[in-house]
């Protein structure tokens, strides 16, 4: 799409204020979706997701007060309510990250709402479940699995793999996000569910399942430290709005393996460098001390 005469594409750090001012110039809206994203990285470079996920929000909300923005969305996560073991976290709920990744959403979330309160920016927070899709880098867990079947390697399922999560299609994604940017009302919060629970262990099940590959592949590893047990939240906040998922779990994951099937030119080096990573994982002797970035 780079070609298209509506787009103007430029690369840069978050965190790099002058880059963030260019980016800035002239936009009604803004919606922003930079971040450091996995929660297995975040427990062996915490300080990378302070620098992206912190610092670079306040960049941006800085650059978007100057500028006048009509609109701030701030794409955060249903991590920041921590585990939850039964029920659904509502947007009024107090936020309980639990890991270095949550913690620096949670974060970056509080100061966005300060600059509605202090300042009234007008922001909005959306608060999405665990998606999936094709693009998504090869470290998450579906794309992991897949790629890893296709090359015949295991799916490693951290612990009992009882651990549940809701499931939204990258898609379904993209229109709540959009539903919220356009009928949101500003200084709110909305999460973004797809009522799609699934224990990864059935996940991992249904993958192999579709691959027709070898149920034997699946495999349990050690436990993620700290690993929330489960995701839920209620979105008819959101729904309220017009927005419903319309992708069933089995039918976009059969999407997306098709997709990645396809896009090995798109996966290995990402997928290399993912795995390198994971087997020099050790979160409790690393490599590199936490350092101020
Ligand atoms: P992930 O895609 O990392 O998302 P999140 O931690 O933000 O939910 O992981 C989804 C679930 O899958 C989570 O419970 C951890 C688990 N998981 C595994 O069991 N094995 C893996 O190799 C990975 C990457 C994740």
């Amino acid at each position: 799409i780079l070609d298209q005469p509506r787009l103007h594409f430029l690369q840069g750090d978050i965190a790099d204020s002058a880059a963030v001012a260019e980016a800035i110039a002239g936009c009604q809206a803004v919606v922003n979706f930079a971040a450091e994203t996995h929660v297995d990285r975040s427990l062996l470079e915490p300080a990378a997701f302070v620098q992206t996920n912190v610092w670079g929000t306040m960049v941006l909300l800085e650059h978007a007060l100057r500028a006048g923005v009509q609109s701030l969305l701030h794409v955060s996560t249903d991590e920041v309510y921590g585990e939850i073991l039964i029920g659904r976290a509502r947007e009024t709920d107090p936020l309980h990250p639990r890991n270095p990744y949550a913690a620096s959403k949670a974060a970056a979330e509080h100061f966005v709402f300060s600059y509605w309160t202090s300042y009234r920016l007008p922001v909005l927070v959306t608060r999405g479940c665990n998606t999936y899709g094709p693009y998504q880098h090869p470290e998450k867990f579906i794309p992991l699995a897949i790629t890893n079947l296709l090359t015949g390697e295991p799916i490693p399922v951290y612990g009992d793999g009882f651990q549940e999560r809701d499931w939204l299609y990258v898609e379904d994604h993209c229109r709540a996000i959009w539903t919220v940017l356009v009928h949101g009302k500003p200084g709110q919060a909305y999460n973004i569910g797809a009522s799609q629970h699934r224990p990864n262990i059935a996940v991992a099940r249904s993958i192999v399942h579709l691959l027709g590959a070898d149920p034997a592949s699946i495999v349990h590893v050690s436990d993620r430290p700290g690993h929330d047990r489960r995701y839920a939240v209620d979105w008819s906040k959101l729904a309220a709005l017009g927005w419903a998922p319309r992708t069933p779990f089995e039918d976009g994951l059969a999407r997306t393996i098709a997709w990645y099937r396809s896009r090995p030119d798109w996966w290995t080096a990402r997928r290399d460098a993912a795995f390198a990573a994971y087997y020099a994982r050790n979160y409790r002797d690393r490599e590199t001390p936490v350092t101020q970035p």
